[in-house]
């Protein structure tokens, strides 16, 4: 498929990458050879983002709640994570990917946080696709934290209660400058946001596919970036057409 026409593309996709499990299981594979095959679908679909021009993706990739899966899966995402950074940053950098990472980053252990760091800071000046790796996150947590940066500053004299607004509140968060989704994608049919940028996801359209994430490819990104472009955005606003209806 052809990539979409520019001027109708979303700046900002947002995925819940889904099915990976459900994939394995269909194969008669382990829960972690779905995980593997999802990787290497990561890659293709940055690659679509980046060649049509996207400004931004963000691919959830760990939530807050998965640590409650078992100690051996849990191990198999973070190492295949930790492998992305590791064999990708290289070739991502090169390609000129700026890399963001959000999510609570107190209390993570090992080495995943440093590498994590290395990523954003290597790729700080990069001026492409900006890939939003979200890892431990969720998005009432976000809120959360958000929540008490506010309230601390009320409490030490730094801002009156009344001067909190909306763009305050974006800017406390992780995705602070990066703008709202226009677009959020989820595999495998299932019809929920799950905990992922409930804040920022006001005016996003969704769009819901069927395929598992292993299944997933660049033909049916841009599938769905087509439905995007047809799709009318009010953002609680008329249409044209209904506006000159009214007049
Ligand atoms: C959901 O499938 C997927 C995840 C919890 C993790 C997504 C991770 C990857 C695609 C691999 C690495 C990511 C990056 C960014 C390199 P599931 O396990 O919940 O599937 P199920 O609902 O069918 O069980």
């Amino acid at each position: 498929m052809a990539q979409p026409e520019r001027s109708l593309l979303p700046k900002h996709v947002a995925i819940i990458m889904d099915g990976n499990g459900r994939w394995a299981q269909s194969h008669g594979l382990t829960r972690t050879a779905g995980h593997r095959k999802g990787m290497e679908v990561v890659r293709e679909i940055v690659r679509a983002a980046y060649e049509a021009g996207i400004g931004y993706l963000t691919l959830f990739a760990f939530s807050s709640e998965n640590w409650r899966r078992p100690e051996s899966e849990v191990s198999d995402l973070l190492g295949l994570l930790k492998l992305f950074i590791r064999r990708d940053l290289a070739d991502l950098h090169r390609d000129n990917v700026r890399i963001r990472v959000i999510g609570e980053r107190r209390n993570l252990r090992g080495d995943i946080l440093p590498l994590l760091i290395e990523a954003e800071e290597t790729t700080r000046d990069n001026t492409g696709l900006t890939l939003v790796i979200a890892f431990n996150y969720g998005s009432r947590d976000e809120l959360a934290r958000a929540m008490s940066s506010l309230a601390r500053d009320v409490a030490e004299g730094r801002l009156r209660p009344e001067d909190i607004t909306p763009s305050l509140i974006d800017a406390r968060l992780d995705t602070a400058g990066i703008p709202d989704p226009d677009l959020i994608l989820r595999t495998s049919g299932e019809e929920r946001l799950s905990n992922f940028l409930l804040w920022q996801a006001a005016y996003s359209e969704l769009i819901f596919v069927p395929e598992n994430w292993p299944d997933f490819n660049r033909d049916m990104f841009y599938g769905a970036l087509e439905k995007f472009a047809a799709r009318e955005r009010r953002f609680g606003g008329l249409s044209a057409q209904q506006a000159a209806v009214g007049s």
